[in-house]
């Protein structure tokens, strides 16, 4: 293995374990993950950071995807110590392996950034869940200030090979409602702490319109 796959195997699953644990993360992430409910589908679950938030007595079933080997053995562990069923395995967004219309919920945190189509994913999404099912998103992207906006444009080709692949300039809210999907509880806010390039945050409920 070349020092690119050592980096990519090895020290991203860390280092986004890590980033994506910060405690105002974990707090955006409380105000989301928990509206959960019935059969739950998590793209990109990988890490596992979300597992300690679902209620599970709103929760009847989880199922969960993501490439990443080694964020994978994290979210096996964080089920298991959750004590509940999970069914996890290894895939991409882009092709989910799940029935249509067969979730409640679908979860997608700290994903789009990252995935190779977000059209791709959104539709995917839209197909799995029930017809007045909801996808739950918390997500990082493109800042609405044009100052901000072009340092993320900059920044953007030295950070995402460093990063596991994560984009800095995609849209969030705006995609969503583009795939049939009606908007709730909509928040947004510059994560205090961070650099703004990094901390533009985006999070809903989108109902898959019938
Ligand atoms: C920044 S991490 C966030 C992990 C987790 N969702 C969270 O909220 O902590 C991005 C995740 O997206 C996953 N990912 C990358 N490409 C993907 C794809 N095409 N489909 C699904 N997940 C993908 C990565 O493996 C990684 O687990």
């Amino acid at each position: 293995m070349g020092l690119k796959g050592l980096w990519e195997t090895h020290v991203v699953p860390r280092m986004i374990k890590c980033a994506c644990a910060s405690p105002a993360i974990m707090e955006l992430r409380a105000g989301v993950v928990p509206r959960a409910q019935g059969r739950v589908f998590e793209i990109g679950c990988g890490g596992g950071l979300n597992q300690q938030f679902y209620d599970t007595a709103r929760v009847t079933g989880f199922a969960g995807i993501d490439p990443s080997g080694k964020l994978l053995d994290y979210a096996r562990e964080a089920a298991a110590q959750k004590g509940w069923q999970a069914d996890i395995r290894e895939g991409v967004g882009e092709d989910i392996p799940f029935a249509d219309e067969s979730f409640d919920t679908a979860v997608c945190t700290y994903t789009l950034c990252s995935v190779h189509d977000p059209d791709k994913v959104l539709s995917e999404l839209r197909r799995i869940l029930k017809p007045g099912g909801q996808l739950l998103f918390l997500e990082h992207g493109l800042s609405p200030e044009a100052k901000v906006a072009g340092w993320q444009r900059r920044i953007e080709p030295l950070w995402k090979p460093l990063m596991g692949g994560c984009h800095l300039t995609r849209p969030v809210t705006a995609p969503v409602l583009q795939h049939g999907f009606a908007l709730s509880d909509p928040g947004h806010q510059y994560m205090p702490g961070m650099p703004k390039w990094a901390a533009w945050m985006e999070w809903g409920i989108a109902t898959k319109s019938a």
